[in-house]
Order: C-alpha cells, then structure tokens, then sequence
C-alpha cells in the first residue's frame, strides 16, 4: 500500500492507492486498487486456485468492516466525536435550526432559503392528516398494543393508501411520498399514543408547528386550542434534530435493503421501524431509566459502579460501537434537559445520573475503555419529563429518523453502482442427500 501518512480517523477510510495481495495457494500476485482506503470486495473474485473457482469473498458477519455504500448525508467520525449532516456540525444545527429546516436539508443536501423552506413547511403541515380508514385500523388493536409496533404496522399500511407510491423512479411521485412520510409519521405515532392511553385520537391542529402539533395530538383533552409550553417544543424539536441520521446503523440498513428491491419507500421505512424497535437499537434509553430509578439514590452509586468494574451490569448509556469520545448528541441533550427541568421541575433522577457520569469519566475502568455518555444517557430523562411512557421513547426516536430513512433511500434510488442487495453465504450444510419417504426415517 502507498506510504501517505495514516492518521487515526475514527472508522472514516480516506487514503488511495493499491494493495498487492500474495496467493499462497497458487504463488500468484494481484494488485488490488485501493480508493478511499476501501478495496471493492469484488476485485478478490479475481483471485482464484483454478478457471472454475468462484474466487475469494469476504466474510463480514454483522457488516463489520464493510462499506455498503458511498454516501454524502451524514459524516460521523467516533474517535473525534463528530457528527455533521450534509457538512454542518450537529452542534449547529440544534443551536440554530429546526427539525423540519434539518429535514429539508437532508433530504435535499442544501439548507433552504426562506422561499422554499416556507414551501417545504406548508407541504408537510397540509399533508399531516391520514385516512379516516387508518384510524379505524389502528382502533383495531388491542387496549395495550405497543406503540411501537402500532407505527410499524400502519405506516406499512400507508403503502395501500397510496398505490401509486410504487413508482419510484418518477420523481415527483416519490417526492410526494417523501412528504407524506414525514408528515403523518408524527400523527400515526400519537394515535398510538392516544390508543394505550384510552383517550380519543386528536386530529393535526395545522397552525402549530411540528413539534407542537405532535404535542398538541398526544396531549390535548377538552380545552380548545392547544398551546404547547415554548421551552418543551423546542427541546423537543432539538431532539428530532439529533434523532435525524445517524449514517449505516442497523435500521438505515434495513431501510436501504428492502428498499433495494424497489419497494414503495413505506414499505421500505416499516423495515427501518422494525429495525429500530429492537432493544439493542432504539431500547437502550428505557433500560437507563430503569437503571437510574432501581439506583435510586446517591448513596448508592458507589455500590453500583463497583459491580459495573466487577463485570456484573453495564452502565446503561454508556459506550458505542462507533464513538470512542463523548458523543456529541449527548452533550446537547444535557443541556437541553435544564430547559424542559425548568419547566416540568426536576427529576430527582437527573442528580444520581450527572453523579454517575461525574465517577465514571474520572474513574480507570471507563477511560481505559473510552466508555462515554452516550445519545440515550439523557434522553429518557427528557421524555420521561414530557409525560411519556418508557414505550413511546422509540416511537419518539422513529419520528425524525423517517427524515434520514427517506434521504439515505433516495441516495440508494439514484445510485448508479446500486443493485437489489444480495449478500453471499459461506455454505455448511449437508450436500446430495436422496430423500426417503417419511416411514423410511
Ligand atoms: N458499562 C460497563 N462496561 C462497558 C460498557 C458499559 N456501558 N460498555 C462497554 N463496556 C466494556 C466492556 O465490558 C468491554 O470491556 P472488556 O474489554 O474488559 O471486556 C469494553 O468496554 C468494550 O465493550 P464492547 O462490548 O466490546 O463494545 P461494543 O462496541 O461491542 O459495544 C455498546 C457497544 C453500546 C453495545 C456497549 O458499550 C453497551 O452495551 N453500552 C450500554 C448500552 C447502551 O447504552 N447502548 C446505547 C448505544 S447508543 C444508541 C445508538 O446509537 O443506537
């Protein structure tokens, strides 16, 4: 491989050049182009004992060290603790923006001017309302059915609402499709709220804003007009912009691979709902809150975190597969717990939490791990805050990632080097058996 100086770059390849690849089976010597400091995996089809070997594949369980796509949304480098959409710092964004400004700008790649994210607003405000026929469906669930896989089920259902939603290579078509999502995302999602709870569903109030118009489904009883608590939506609104992409993770995948089939792209975002549904994707924030309340108090922290050394438990919300550094969703979620605080009074939990990570980011075990707080160490706290039961906290979670899901699947539509995804499979089963009737057995 060439000699260009390698810096640490916290799972980002960058470097080109080639790699001269040795066959000790054979002696024989490939060089193998190296761009971006990936090799196709397949160049090794090349690389073969004979003319009617398949030639070297690579086994990749779990995708570890595998590059699915070329991607230019969302650029995330763990050991640094970046993390930028479409090249703006996320710390930008929730500072400056909204979610539905970031979700214009990672579906389109640029920010808005005034024209057309007043445009892109007014689109998805008029297309929040879903078929009376979806609320008469969802109303079919049992009185406890999690919300989360309410959602799942009826944006699925979307797909039979919109039939021509299958044409995906026409472009205003699927634009139209990309608006409903991100639109009736937030009403499916209070509806299923509203059914756990044995309320009335509430209908879109288009005057309020996105997050407040989610506030106002999920919580208005008899007064008239709504009027979501200022501080509360923009918290909020900060957290759907953090929620909003996180590059390959597992449901994006699953968007992206069924999507790959060209599916309509509700179909393809139920794969992403299902995805995140599991508790070692979007679950991780609930088990935070259950581990802050059986800690209960201060006093016990000690205790606790020597059990955590001692291999017993984790730290819940802590730790990432990808960011060796604090990750920087959670610094913002900090801050942003002090605004909704000030405004819900606070939770005794948030002490024993900042405690918690107080021991932690000074104690060996964890900064010999790089263990940091991560994007869910906080964020139950904030819902919990916001009246919500711990089985919305994903539903919360799948709201704004529907805006990532949507622009990774145009991405893959309009990428040229994509195909239906297909992996490979190392075979280990039995080869050539004769079948014998069943009284033979
Ligand atoms: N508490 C205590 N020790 C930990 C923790 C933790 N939270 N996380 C990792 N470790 C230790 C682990 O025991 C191991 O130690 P050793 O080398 O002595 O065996 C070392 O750190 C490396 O851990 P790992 O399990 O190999 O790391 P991973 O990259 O496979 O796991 C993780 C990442 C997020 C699953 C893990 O850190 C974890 O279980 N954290 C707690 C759960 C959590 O907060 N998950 C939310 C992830 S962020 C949400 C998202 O982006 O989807």
């Amino acid at each position: 491989m060439g000699t260009e100086e390698q810096t640490e770059t916290g799972g980002v390849a960058t470097a080109s050049d080639t790699l001269t690849i040795t066959d000790n089976r054979t002696g024989k010597t490939y060089e193998v182009p190296v761009e971006d400091g990936t090799i196709r995996a397949t160049a090794l089809r090349n690389i073969k004992v004979n003319e009617s070997d398949f030639g070297v594949m690579s086994y990749d369980p779990a995708f570890m060290n595998t590059a699915s796509c070329r991607s230019a949304i969302t650029y995330l480098d763990g050991e640094a603790g970046v993390l930028e959409y479409r090249g703006y710092p996320i710390e930008q964004l929730a500072e400056h923006s909204t979610y539905l400004e970031v979700a214009y700008l990672l579906v389109h790649g640029e920010l808005p001017n005034q024209k057309q994210l007043d445009e892109w607003t007014h689109r998805i405000t008029t297309h929040t309302f879903v078929h009376e026929n979806v609320r008469s469906f969802m109303q079919g669930f049992r009185y406890d059915a999690h919300p989360m896989g309410m959602l799942l089920a009826s944006v699925g259902a979307l797909s039979t609402f919109y039939p021509d939603a299958n044409q995906i290579k026409d472009e205003e078509t699927r634009y139209l499709q990309i608006i409903r999502l991100i639109a009736k995302m937030p009403t499916l999602a209070a509806f299923a709220y509203r059914h756990n709870m044995g309320q009335p569903y509430v209908y879109p109030d288009n005057e309020l804003r996105y997050p407040g118009n989610f506030l106002s489904m999920l919580f208005k009883m008899t007064e008239l007009k709504y009027e979501p608590d200022p501080r509360l939506e923009r918290a909020l609104d900060i957290l759907f912009i953090l929620h909003a992409d996180h590059e390959q993770n597992c449901s994006t995948s699953a968007v992206r691979a069924v999507g790959s089939s060209q599916v309509d792209p509700y179909s393809a975002v139920a794969a992403g709902v299902a995805a995140l549904y599991g508790p070692l994707h979007g679950g991780a924030n609930e088990q935070v809150l259950r581990m802050l309340r059986r800690i209960e108090k201060k006093e016990n922290i000690a205790d606790f975190m020597q059990g955590v050394k001692d291999g017993k438990e984790r730290l819940m919300g802590f730790g990432h597969r990808v960011y060796k550094n604090y990750d920087p969703r959670a610094k913002i979620i900090k801050k942003a717990c002090d605004d909704v605080f000030e405004v819900t009074g606070v939770n005794p939990l948030l002490e024993i939490a900042i405690e918690l990570e107080k021991i932690a980011l000074e104690d060996e075990y964890f900064v010999k791990r790089k263990l940091y707080p991560n994007v869910d160490f906080y964020s139950g706290l904030i819902y919990e805050a916001l009246h919500m039961p711990v089985g919305m906290f994903t539903v919360l979670f799948a709201i704004p990632r529907t805006s990532g899901w949507i622009a990774q699947w145009l991405e893959m539509i309009d990428d040229s080097e994509q195909k239906i995804a297909r992996p490979r499979q190392i075979y280990t089963g039995e080869r050539g058996r004769d079948y014998k009737p069943v009284s033979e057995r």
